[in-house]
């Protein structure tokens, strides 16, 4: 065996600027990817070079290499004690056969191949969104602050958007940077450091909070942003937790700072040119990117720029729904709002009542909006209602004989078919 055979590139991810957002994991197609309490890790015996959990990534940190010896990779569980990664190694390596080397135009021309064949999986796999932004979205700063040098706001004020007496306790939260720049798009997010430690003395990691403000500020012409965050008091299964960073952010007082990282994300971006139309679908704290969407389009309502904006929302009950009251004070001929409360007493059938129900009762103006190269749509809120959209979006088109999966890899490829989801 020549001695480049020993020598392997590792994929590992950056402790120090991930943000645990899970992307990476989900995306994975050999499930290399793996996390605990602390770290997201790759398994070197498993990661495949494929790449396709880099460009998802919205930090970057996944963006890592370390030239090691292969027997001598760093295994998972090392990984998983690490607060930063290792710096790279002066590798005492073999000269290597001179046959045994690819040339650079060949080893370029798989890479090409490669990255062709991930887009070609990317853009057929019938449960994807776009990995572009639209067109014409302004060009979104990133990283700008990291756990190292974070940014401090102060807070501004923060205020219950859901009503009392419901289980769903959610806050709304303006910060203000000051004079310290922090430029944001609508459909961005920040991280926010929770201060303190962890049961084992490890300072707490970020938390990604989607902005719910627009680009020009929560008030326009200031240097703040908004959050939409709701408290954690259940896991997944409802058993009862205390989510640390939900419960440090809802209970914020005017005057406090905080400790944010970011901006992030590149792609959940809103369309700039005129008569482009927003189909946004959200559940719960999900409408926080399409609060921002609709306040930058409302504010500019006068330019008289076209251009339709339909919105679905999902939430248990009414007074569950977050910004409810100011949602409903909103013109008719301005914004097509459609509500979805799954526990509203009284439902006819017993059955409960989703976001992609509501698409479906208004299946005409759905599809009519989808044919429509202007038409931009962006989920935002429940990792289990990606599959019921997409599946509503098919049926609405099917009905009215319009290829489906055609469509699908056209909007994607245009940066048409947005998904957050947790
Ligand atoms: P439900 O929990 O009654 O089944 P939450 O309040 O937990 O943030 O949820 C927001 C809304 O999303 C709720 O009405 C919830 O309904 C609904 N929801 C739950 N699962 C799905 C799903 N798979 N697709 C669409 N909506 C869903």
């Amino acid at each position: 065996m020549s001695a480049s055979a020993e020598i392997l590139k590792q994929h590992l991810i950056d402790p120090e600027i991930c943000i645990r957002c899970n992307t990476c994991e989900e995306t994975c197609p050999v499930d290399a990817i793996t996390h605990n309490d602390d770290n997201y890790v790759v398994d070197a015996e498993k990661c495949n070079f494929c790449m396709a959990c880099i460009s998802p990534c919205p930090t970057g940190s996944i963006d890592n290499w370390r030239t090691v010896m292969k027997p001598a990779a760093y295994s998972i569980d090392e990984q998983f004690t690490w607060d930063e990664l290792p710096a790279e190694q002066e590798l005492d390596v073999v000269p290597v056969a001179a046959e045994s080397l690819q040339p650079i135009d060949a080893a370029e021309a798989a890479d090409d191949e490669k990255a062709l064949e991930l887009d070609a999986k990317q853009l057929a796999d019938p449960l994807s969104g776009s990995q572009v932004p639209p067109w014409s979205a302004s060009h979104p700063y990133v990283n700008l602050y990291g756990h190292k040098a974070p940014v401090t706001a102060t807070v501004a004020g923060n205020f219950r958007v859901t009503g009392l007496g419901t289980e769903s306790d959610t806050h709304h939260i303006v910060l203000d940077f000051g004079s310290t720049p922090f430029p944001v798009l609508e459909g961005q997010s920040i991280g926010i450091l929770p201060p303190g430690f962890d049961g084992r003395g490890k300072a707490h990691h970020a938390r990604q909070y989607s902005i719910a403000s627009p680009r020009d500020g929560e008030r326009a012409g200031y240097n703040n942003i908004s959050l939409t965050v709701k408290r954690v008091t259940t896991d997944y299964d409802h058993h009862p937790v205390r989510g640390v960073a939900s419960n440090y952010v809802c209970n914020l007082k005017k005057g406090d700072e905080v400790r944010i990282i970011g901006p992030f994300g590149t792609s959940f971006l809103m369309p700039n040119h005129p008569n482009s139309n927003l189909i946004m679908i959200c559940t719960g704290t999900g409408s926080a990117p399409m609060r921002a969407m609709t306040e930058r389009r409302r504010r500019r309502v006068e330019l008289n720029e076209g251009g339709k904006l339909m919105l679905f929302f999902g939430a248990r009950t009414q007074k569950e729904l977050p910004y409810f009251g100011p949602l409903n004070n909103l013109p008719k001929e301005f914004i097509d709002i459609n509500f979805a409360f799954s526990r509203e007493e009284g439902s006819a059938d017993g059955q409960k009542r989703y976001v992609q129900h509501a698409m479906r009762e208004r299946a005409d103006d759905v599809a009519a909006l989808l044919k429509d190269d202007n038409t931009y749509v962006y989920v935002c809120g429940l990792k289990g209602m990606e599959a019921g959209v997409l599946e509503a979006m098919r049926d609405i088109v099917a009905e009215k004989g319009i290829d489906w999966p055609a469509l699908h890899v056209e909007m994607k490829r245009a940066g048409r078919l947005h998904f957050e989801t947790y």
